[in-house]
């Protein structure tokens, strides 16, 4: 039998918050405490969205806006929309649901947040990841030696909002 694949990306709800971190937990090896989860919900709501299929959640995007100089125009300041954290079930990955979070995410940071720019950290051999951000236009900055606790290095990739 086909899987069902029809999917609708909404804003997440504060009682949907434990299935997020259970997400989460799955699938990166970047985890936080559910109160990181809660500030960034309560400050950023309309930026932390969820891909909903069958009923249930089956992918995030966690997002801040921040203030300084931007990575797409040296020398200049404005708001930057920072991806912290996003992640679709394996099950459910490789039909776009990666990236209509991440357009989706984009189109409210811009509209609701005004932000300059979009930008993220990603690990260097995070191939999936770096394919689906290439594909939307993200280019790499810098490389950020030793990043993560295990020791990697990070690209930090960004792209102009306009
Ligand atoms: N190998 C290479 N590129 C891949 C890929 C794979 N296995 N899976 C997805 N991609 C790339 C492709 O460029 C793809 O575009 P295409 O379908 O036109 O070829 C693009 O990503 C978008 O695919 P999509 O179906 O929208 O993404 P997804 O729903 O599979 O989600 C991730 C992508 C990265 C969110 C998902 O793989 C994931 O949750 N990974 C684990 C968590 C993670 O690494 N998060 C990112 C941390 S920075």
């Amino acid at each position: 039998m086909q899987r069902h694949k029809v999917y609708i990306i909404r804003k997440l709800r504060p009682s949907e918050l434990i299935e997020v971190v259970r997400i989460n937990r799955r699938n990166l090896p970047e985890n936080y405490p559910i109160e990181f989860f809660r500030i960034h919900l309560e400050n950023y709501s309309e930026a932390f969205l969820v891909a909903v299929l069958d009923e249930r959640i089956v992918g995030y995007i966690m997002n801040r806006i921040e203030r300084g100089e931007l990575y797409t125009r040296k020398l200049r300041y404005g708001k930057r929309g920072h991806i912290i954290s996003i992640a679709v079930e394996p099950e459910y990955r490789g039909i776009g649901i990666g990236t209509s979070l991440m357009v989706q995410a984009m189109k409210n940071m811009k509209n609701v947040y005004h932000v300059d720019e979009y930008y993220l950290e990603v690990r260097v051999t995070n191939n999936p990841a770096i394919s689906l951000y290439k594909k939307l236009g993200f280019k790499i900055v810098k490389t950020l030696k030793s990043y993560y606790l295990d020791g990697e290095d990070a690209y930090l990739m960004a792209k102009s909002a306009y």
